[in-house]
């Protein structure tokens, strides 16, 4: 059965950081609708230039635009096995299209993680990327502060564009208003689970791990009750 995730939460909840683990550790492509569009500001295609005004605002490009994307990525042969999807859905409508995209494949499993605002502003505030591969500081990084090098290809480390005081309120008013209404979209099905974000990274990837076996031990006893 394919692994077909989807990790859900507020803005520097860890979606980015633990769906990286997932990706490595399970051998399945992370696909971040903010990564591709970062990528596509900082390369200056077409797509970049209408996104970049719309994100240093804390505002979300369109469901057409992002639906688009993400359609295209999922029609690939490397998600056979599964994929994680960071970022994407964030409205109920890209949800709906995903659910659509979705029709004939193994289910999507949800995982939400939950933190309070005042942890997200403190994460994002102080969060460094790579100027040049875009990659996270690590957590236990991120004290080194400006000036550090990137682990993965020795870019200078940066504050994302996106990350200051102000724009970073707006983005959590962005996730109140339009992305929020995804845990009570997603919130019934059996195959959502909520951790909590606001604990040592390790002990929520374990949170996660955890979770989706259970889901996974879950489907394999419907399948054998199924057949027998
Ligand atoms: P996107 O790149 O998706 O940003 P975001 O949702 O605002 O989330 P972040 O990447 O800031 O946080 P994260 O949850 O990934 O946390 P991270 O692991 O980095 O989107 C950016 C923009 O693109 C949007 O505003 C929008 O304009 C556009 N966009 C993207 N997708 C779109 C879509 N589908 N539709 C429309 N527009 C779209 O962690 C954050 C920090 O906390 C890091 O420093 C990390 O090291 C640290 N940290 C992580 N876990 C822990 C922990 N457990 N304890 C302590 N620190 C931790
Ligand atoms: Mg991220």
């Amino acid at each position: 059965m394919a692994l077909n995730l989807i990790m859900l939460g507020p803005p520097g909840a860890g979606k980015g950081t633990q769906a990286e683990r997932f990706a490595a550790a399970k051998g399945i492509p992370k696909i971040s609708t903010g990564d591709i569009l970062r990528e596509a500001v900082h390369t200056g295609t077409e797509l970049g230039r209408r996104a970049k005004a719309i994100m240093e605002r804390g505002e979300l490009v369109s469901d057409e635009i992002v639906i688009g994307i993400v359609r295209e990525r999922l029609d690939r042969d490397d998600v056979k096995a599964g994929f994680i999807l960071d970022g994407f859905p964030r409205t109920v409508p890209q949800a709906k299209a995903l659910d659509a995209i979705m029709a004939g494949r193994d289910p999507l499993i949800v995982l939400n993680i939950d933190v309070a605002h005042d942890v997200l502003v403190r994460r994002l505030t102080t969060r460094l990327i790579c100027q040049d591969c875009g990659t996270n500081a690590l957590v236990e990084d991120a004290a080194a502060g400006a000036g550090s090098r990137c682990r993965k290809c020795g870019g200078p480390m940066v504050q994302r564009a996106d990350d200051n005081a102000a724009v970073v309120l707006e983005r959590l008013k962005t996730y109140q208003r339009d992305t929020k209404p995804l845990v009570e979209f997603y919130g019934a099905r059996p195959t959502y689970r909520s951790v909590n974000g606001a604990q040592a990274p390790d002990t929520v990837t374990a949170e996660l791990e955890a979770a989706v076996a259970a889901l996974g031990a879950m489907s394999k006893g419907a399948a054998s009750g199924a057949r027998a």
